[in-house]
């Protein structure tokens, strides 16, 4: 199997592959003391705001033992405001650093970073375009709750339109037979046109519907997610705004076995008391923001080839989960 060298999207990613980081996060979630990547560096290029994304990172590769350079605020703090190019500044780090993690404002950016980069790119979310570590951490999160991935049914819910993350889980979940999708938005907050055509040409079941309530009792996966005040029209958003709410009033129309993911962060679309979120075991999103560390680990391993590309363990993988 050849090795992916960059990743910028999650078509990338297949099955297989898919169930190897999944079994590597697990092994690197059972022995702390695993220190793969010692001597490698990793360079966080961050030109919009994240907490999750940059600091599990960050996190996944000092506790493999590699180290990190960072700028904070790329936009502001790298000599992007000089008028310096992203090509320019790709080459220049990929001197510096063994990876790059990048998130950017612009759709593409990252891919562009990739065609002069000599060391591995990983998008870390790129404008309304993708967010791939996110969907696979997602998918991760999907497998350990439910102890599958086929034969599930999700409804993704909120601003489909600028939402990266449901576009990155919407490619993924291409990739899975008996999945079926129900997309929940305003009519003009809907999935792209590209993914619904992507999605028909894999044979996904998908519909469209706005209205939540309606769904909550047949999913297994209810995927919230923000209103993006910063990517569309003010109207857009004044109409969306608390249009879609996981509250205490339809919590309970979910299955006992059904879950919450959220990317995070959550603002008014999750309504819920601490306590509840702190012990029903539907809310599984800060298990899913936890599981971002391991799986990031698992592909910083796979991208700077540091780990064992096995697969046989990943035959007993769902008996083994904790
Ligand atoms: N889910 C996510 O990307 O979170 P951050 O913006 O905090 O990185």
């Amino acid at each position: 199997m050849m090795r992916m060298r960059h990743l910028l999207e999650s078509q990338q990613l297949d099955p297989d592959l898919l169930f190897h980081l999944f079994s590597q996060a697990e092994l690197f979630r059972r022995n702390p003391n695993l220190r793969p990547l010692n001597g490698k560096i990793m360079a966080t290029l961050f030109y919009e705001p994240s907490t999750r994304t940059r600091l599990s990172f960050e996190s996944a590769m000092l506790r493999l033992g590699g180290e990190v350079i960072s700028t904070e605020n790329a936009k502001e703090f790298s000599s992007a405001i000089k008028g310096e190019s992203l090509e320019d500044t790709a080459r220049i780090i990929a001197a510096y650093a063994d990876c790059i993690v990048m998130r950017h404002y612009e759709d593409g950016a990252a891919k562009k970073a990739a065609s002069v980069s000599r060391v591995p790119i990983i998008n870390a979310g790129d404008g309304k375009g993708q967010h791939p570590t996110q969907a696979l951490l997602d998918l991760y999160t999907i497998y350990r709750e439910l102890g599958r991935i086929e034969k599930m049914k999700i409804a993704m819910v909120g601003d489909l339109s600028s939402g990266r993350t449901v576009h990155s889980l919407s490619y993924l979940l291409g990739k899975f037979k008996d999945i079926e999708i129900i997309f929940v938005s305003p009519k003009n907050l809907r999935m792209k046109e590209e993914i619904k055509e992507y999605l028909s040409r894999h044979k996904v079941n998908f519909r469209e519907e706005e209205d939540l309530n309606k769904i909550l009792s047949e999913v297994d996966i209810v995927y919230m997610t923000r209103i993006q005040k910063e990517r569309i029209s003010a109207q857009d958003y004044e109409d969306a705004k608390g249009k879609y709410v996981i509250n205490l009033n339809n919590l309970n129309l979910l299955k006992s076995s059904s879950r919450i993911l959220h990317p995070l962060p959550h603002v008014e679309e999750i309504d819920l008391p601490l306590e509840v979120e702190q012990s029903d075991k539907r809310v599984a999103y800060f298990r899913q923001a936890e599981n971002g560390l391991y799986i990031r680990m698992a592909l910083l391993c796979y991208l700077l080839e540091c780990d064992n590309f096995s697969h046989a363990s990943t035959l007993n993988f769902v008996a083994n989960l904790s």
